[in-house]
């Protein structure tokens, strides 16, 4: 009898009543992608699949839920009673929500060039349905962060600076280019139409091939000349114009990263800066000069480099303490290790300086380029990362192009790469990715409040959670195991405990009121 009623207890607590959160379901296309069979939600003009507004009330818990088998953000409403399991799954999630860590910035991509040209190729319904996929706070994932590169990338369909005019040092040619007229101001407009608040931050990649020491924005080279020279000052210069023009265009920056990927040049546009050279410039030049430019309020990002490189930076920094107080965060990249130690001690090193990553895109292997259709293993790669990043001081999480085509570009430099979003004529496709994203980005809305989740005895359960501002706790399983699991969800301050089965190959993400004591 005993025994009895302690299943009872277990499976019972839990009556599972599926409601129609969703408001649009996905329209699955099947496809094989380099061998691997799976499937993407196809939009159109006037059909995509979108979420609807929530509300979780004490005693209930919300689950939506994406897995391999076919689920895309499948709502789940629990009622529970408040009770405690003497028994149950062995494998248990521990989640503390007063214990609070980082807050969340937020989630979002970048406006590249690329970008830009695949979301125009669509008709205008359908680019307005990927916009609103992308950062409506309740039908989409709520981004709030936008990238957007100062000059073009490899992600352009050619190399341009705003002033290519030899010793111009005080930038009197410098002009925007028609990318940004085109591919970037008006869709960062139309962005700012379901983001109200979007937090854009500028990148370069190159400066002006005149102000490199190879003469060319390709490749590895620095500027010309040392740190007191006149290519530091006008480099600087470059970014005061580039947000004033922005800022004549209506256009406000968040932030600037002191430069792309400024150890590890490639073949494309790229300047090489040691993080003694980033101290330094920021130190002698940049701050300053963006400042008397009418922007004391622009934030800088040092580093936006690989996690390899953070430690190198932060080191730099930390010789140089007048350059460190000029800046605010450094930014990663999820290319080479995945050490998240690594971002642990950057933030040990400056607890007060936020970790920001800023790039992220899987297919940039050799071996593994391009857009992989329907690739659920490319989901759980996003998953792992945001997870391993957010446990360790990230306050968010940007992506890379926010839409590519099939082929994974375009791209000058053929460095095609992978996208949460593939356009195709007159429709675009929804990869794993993009859910994956959502799982975090919907929910963990910016300051919301990162608190620890520790899980024991679940093979292949990575978990990440927060309390959001308006009270919610939001726990976001990665179930990386192609069995169900039955998962023992403890909430040590609200002292209570339920069961939650997550499907094989999922992520879902829990929802629920935790305030102390009375569920
Ligand atoms: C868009 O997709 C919906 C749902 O699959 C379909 O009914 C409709 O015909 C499509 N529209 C166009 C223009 O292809
Ligand atoms: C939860 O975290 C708080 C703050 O760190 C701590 O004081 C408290 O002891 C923790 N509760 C449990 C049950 O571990
Ligand atoms: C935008 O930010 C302001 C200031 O932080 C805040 O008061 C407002 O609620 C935010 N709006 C949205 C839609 O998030
Ligand atoms: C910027 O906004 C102002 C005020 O709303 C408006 O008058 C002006 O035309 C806008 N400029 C551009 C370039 O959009
Ligand atoms: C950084 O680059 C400068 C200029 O090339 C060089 O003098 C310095 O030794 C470099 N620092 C490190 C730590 O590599
Ligand atoms: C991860 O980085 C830390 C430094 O923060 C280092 O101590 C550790 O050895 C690294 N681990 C691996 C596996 O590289
Ligand atoms: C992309 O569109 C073309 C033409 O409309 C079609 O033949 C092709 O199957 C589409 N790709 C996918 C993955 O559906
Ligand atoms: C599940 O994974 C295990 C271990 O990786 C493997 O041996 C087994 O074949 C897989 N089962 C299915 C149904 O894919």
């Amino acid at each position: 009898m005993q025994v009895f009623q302690r299943q009872l207890l277990i499976y019972t607590l839990f009556l599972l009543v599926i409601v129609t959160i969703a408001s649009r379901s996905c329209n699955i296309r099947k496809v094989t992608s380099h061998g691997i069979d799976g499937f993407v939600c196809v939009c159109n003009a006037t059909y995509c699949d979108t979420l609807d507004d929530f509300k979780v009330l004490p005693g209930q818990v919300i689950t939506y839920t994406s897995s391999a088998g076919g689920s895309r953000f499948r709502p789940a409403r629990y009622d529970y009673h408040n009770n405690r399991l003497n028994d149950g799954p062995i494998a248990t999630i521990v989640i503390n929500t007063t214990q609070e860590l980082q807050t969340i910035k937020g989630f979002g991509a970048a406006f590249t060039d690329a970008a830009g040209i695949n979301l125009l190729k669509l008709v205008p319904a359908a680019q307005e349905k990927l916009l609103e996929a992308y950062f409506d706070p309740i039908k989409g994932i709520g981004y709030t962060i936008g990238r957007v590169p100062i000059g073009s990338t490899d992600f352009s369909t050619r190399i341009y600076s705003y002033d290519d005019v030899e010793k111009d040092f005080k930038l009197q040619n410098f002009k925007l280019a028609d990318e940004d007229f085109k591919l970037k101001i008006p869709i960062v407009k139309r962005a700012q139409k379901f983001a109200s608040n979007l937090s854009l931050f500028g990148s370069p990649w190159s400066p002006p091939a005149w102000m490199k020491t190879a003469k060319t924005q390709q490749g590895k080279s620095g500027l010309i000349g040392d740190l007191d020279g006149p290519y530091y000052t006008s480099w600087a210069l470059y970014f005061g114009k580039f947000l004033q023009e922005y800022e004549r265009n209506n256009i406000s920056f968040w932030a600037i990263t002191i430069q792309n990927e400024p150890s590890g040049c490639y073949s494309w546009q790229c300047l090489l800066l040691n993080g003694t050279q980033e101290a330094g410039f920021v130190r002698k030049h940049l701050r300053s000069t963006i400042d008397n430019a009418g922007f004391k309020n622009v934030q800088i990002i040092a580093n936006d480099d690989a996690r390899s490189e953070l430690l190198d930076v932060t080191h730099a920094f930390a010789k140089d303490r007048d350059a460190a107080k000029l800046i605010d965060g450094f930014g990663t990249h999820w290319y080479s290790i995945a050490n998240f130690s690594l971002l642990v001690e950057a933030h040990d090193t400056f607890p007060d300086k936020f970790i920001l990553p800023t790039e992220a895109c899987n297919g940039y292997q050799h071996g593994q380029h391009g857009a992989y259709l329907g690739s659920w293993v490319r989901g759980v790669k996003y998953a792992k990362d945001i997870i391993g990043n957010l446990n360790a001081w990230a306050v968010g999480w940007v992506d890379w192009n926010f839409c590519l085509d099939e082929l994974g570009g375009p791209n000058w430099a053929g460095n095609v790469v992978d996208a949460p979003i593939i356009t195709n004529n007159t429709e675009f496709y929804k990869q794993p990715m993009y859910y994956v994203l959502g799982h975090f980005s919907r929910f963990l809305s910016p300051g919301s409040v990162i608190v620890p989740s520790v899980v024991r005895n679940a093979e292949g359960v990575e978990t990440a959670s927060g309390v959001t501002p308006n009270g919610n706790t939001i726990l976001v399983v990665l179930n990386n195991k192609n069995s169900t699991q039955p998962l023992k969800i403890v909430d040590v301050v609200a002292e209570n405990e339920f069961v939650l089965k997550v499907e094989a190959d999922s992520i879902t993400t829990v929802v629920w009121k935790s305030s102390p004591k009375k569920m």
